[in-house]
């Protein structure tokens, strides 16, 4: 057995996972990545094949993925490699790995010219999560996880929406019972678009909700200025901006939403050292964007999207501009 975790987690998790494997007979080595998103690079993926083979660890062994949504990814594309596939296990230990990274079996590595673009679809075949690891994040990281929550009471469950607002304060301050309930529905959630659509040839898709927009947005600032949830919280706004110009979405739900995100302190408008139009070339390079064309998540109410790819340029940038 291989545990893949970073510097940051090892020194708060490895030890207590490790003896606890150690403890019911597990042989367990360990190896460590650099914290950060330069990580899920052919370097360290190769210093982790190097490792697996080095252990000799073979078809029967499993590979623990302990941390947050890179060390997520990397283990995972790890595991679905080596030896044409073998076992992982997921301990996410952030919120946005617990709500959304874990499940539903995405992996890849980056390459210079996009996020993701060298991965495997591979399930887990098992995500433990344990709430009290939230408890060492920084409020920011427990704020932009909260993000894919929202998103996902938006695209289909309103309760799940409005139990966030009910219960934002409690979230916030990391009451147990409350991350169990939420979490769980959002796993819950999660779990059932990817058993209904895992390749994402149609239904997952929803889950990019706010993202082309997002996504554009961190590649303008070089992924450093904001966390993923930040830049998606703003294409969320975005997007149902959007969706009121194109009176598809009442301007009382994107105002209930909007309130939500501000409430939990996300961050709603774009830069403004970035332009409309610098946004809009950088989402039409999202590879989401199919045959020339935009494909875009909307919302019709809190509790449904669609997905639309007839939305025209002057349409996006005209939303764009409403949101600075
Ligand atoms: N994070 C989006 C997905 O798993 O499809």
């Amino acid at each position: 057995m291989l545990i893949v975790t970073d510097a940051f987690v090892k020194d708060q998790y490895a030890s207590c996972v490790t003896e606890n494997l150690k403890n019911v007979g597990f042989d367990v080595d360990l190896i460590e990545v650099p914290v950060g998103e330069e990580s899920k690079s052919l370097e360290q993926l190769s210093r982790i094949l190097d490792c697996l083979i080095g252990h000799k660890l073979d078809r029967s062994s499993t590979l623990i993925a302990l941390g947050g949504g890179v060390v997520g990814d990397l283990g995972g594309f790890a595991a679905s490699v080596y030896m044409r596939g073998i076992s992982y296990v997921q301990i996410p230990t952030t919120l946005q790995a617990q709500v959304d990274a874990s499940v539903g079996g995405k992996t890849a590595i980056n390459h210079p010219k996009s996020k993701n673009l060298i991965g495997a679809f591979h399930q887990p075949k098992l995500v433990l999560i344990d709430v009290d690891t939230l408890k060492t994040l920084p409020r920011r990281d427990i704020q932009a996880g909260l993000i894919e929550v929202i998103k996902m009471g938006v695209i289909r469950d309103e309760t799940l929406f409005g139990m966030v607002e009910d219960e934002l304060e409690s979230i916030l301050d990391l009451h147990t019972p409350t991350l169990i309930e939420m979490i769980a529905r959002a796993c819950a959630n999660k779990a059932d678009i990817v058993s209904k659509d895992e390749k994402e040839t149609g239904l997952r898709m929803v889950l990019n909700y706010g993202h082309t927009f997002g996504h554009a947005l961190e590649a303008l600032t070089h992924y450093k200025r904001y966390r993923h949830g930040e830049a998606v919280s703003i294409g969320m706004n975005c997007a149902a901006q959007l969706a009121v110009h194109l009176n598809m979405f009442f301007l009382t739900d994107f105002e209930r939403q909007r309130t939500l995100l501000n409430r939990a302190k996300l961050p709603t408008t774009f830069p403004h050292d970035l332009s409309p139009e610098a946004m809009y070339d950088a989402m039409s390079l999202d590879k989401k964007s199919l045959g020339g064309k935009l494909r875009l998540i909307l919302p019709v109410r809190i509790g449904e999207v669609v997905i639309r790819d007839d939305v025209t340029e002057k349409e996006i940038i005209h939303a764009i501009t409403q949101c600075y």
